[in-house]
């Protein structure tokens, strides 16, 4: 059986056959182009499936995909997510040539908050750190003392020492952080489109309709999901409480393309699938990868100085790990 239709045969359940027609040649070309011009696909889990299982090299969380830019040794990285998660790699490995395959993948979390922002807190706080979560700009991070993301938030908060932080933007992951540490959390009104919409009366009614059903949340839901979910962590937490635990029926209460991506690897899980889909996340397509990549267009540039400072909050960030 050729590459190519072991990539169906695996991701056929969640891509219909219709769409295959139009996927396949760029997955062929892509992986093809990757080769060519030694160049590496980073994807983030919230990908679509013909992503995420066709041209990815690594698909993860955004805090193994910084570390992963680190230490890659491809000549160019691709980076299949969002405009924060492109530019933390270019941080981490800033002599690669970086390339997002559409520069208008935002996000609402990012665009919450600026550098001056964050200067005019530090004012008024004189003394306090600053713990930003990667999911905001350079520009930002070069403002913070340290980044961390939803795999790392509290062990990032308690590795400073300090009795209160100013931990930004994402007010809810703030409210997470603030329940499982004794640090005072001084947080900013930032939130994430796609995780607050869900509630917690939704996930109740699912819990009462599915009996026994196993509910995983991401921390920037509001604090009423994470209280009515089982569980709660970034989406590669996500995705390993679903291979180690096998639930019979699970509920992610995250973006879409999570719930299509882990079935396919784990066939004995019944997901039920309420979800929301991401705008940012969904500008990426195969085409846009294909484009990117021949063309190498849409480099990521940060100025000198910005980049000098955010690298010391990301690197500070990976030094402290998972
Ligand atoms: P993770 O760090 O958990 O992958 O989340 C990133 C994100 O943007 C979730 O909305
Ligand atoms: Fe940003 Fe939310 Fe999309 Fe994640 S899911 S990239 S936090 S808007």
């Amino acid at each position: 059986m050729s590459k190519i239709d072991n990539i169906y045969n695996k991701i056929s359940k969640v891509v219909p056959n219709i769409e295959w027609d139009f996927h396949a040649p760029y997955i062929e070309k892509i992986n093809k182009l990757k080769k060519e011009k030694n160049a590496v696909i980073l994807a983030h889990n919230y990908q679509t499936p013909e992503i995420y299982h066709g041209v990815a090299d690594i698909a993860a969380d955004s805090l193994a995909l910084a570390l992963e830019a680190a230490k890659t040794k491809a000549d160019i990285i691709v980076l299949c997510g969002v405009h924060f998660m492109a530019e933390t790699a270019k941080l981490m490995n800033p002599k690669k040539k970086v390339l997002i395959p559409d520069m208008d993948a935002g996000c609402s979390l990012a665009s919450s908050i600026t550098g001056e922002d964050v200067r005019m807190l530090k004012e008024k706080y004189p003394g306090v750190p600053v713990v930003s979560y990667v999911n905001t700009s350079a520009e930002v991070k070069a403002e913070s003392d340290v980044c961390c993301t939803s795999a790392n938030a509290v062990k990032v908060v308690e590795s400073l020492g300090v009795d209160k932080v100013i931990f930004l933007p994402d007010h809810y992951l703030a409210n997470y952080v603030q329940k499982n540490t004794k640090v005072k959390i001084i947080s900013w009104q930032g939130t994430c489109i796609v995780h607050e919409k869900f509630t917690g009366n939704e996930i109740n009614d699912i819990r009462k309709q599915n009996p026994g059903i196993k509910i995983i949340a991401h921390p920037e839901c509001p604090p009423d999901v994470i209280n009515a979910s089982d569980f709660a962590g970034s989406t590669s937490s996500m995705v390993n409480y679903v291979k180690e635990k096998q639930p019979k029926k699970v509920l992610l209460v995250t973006e879409c393309s999570m719930s299509d991506n882990i079935q396919i690897e784990n066939p004995k899980v019944d997901f039920i699938k309420p979800c929301n889909l991401c705008p940012f996340m969904k500008k990426i397509t195969l085409k846009k990868i294909y484009d990117c990549l021949e063309k190498e267009i849409n480099e990521i540039k940060i100025g000198n100085n910005i980049a000098m400072r955010a690298r010391e909050s990301v690197t500070r960030m990976a030094n402290i790990g998972r």
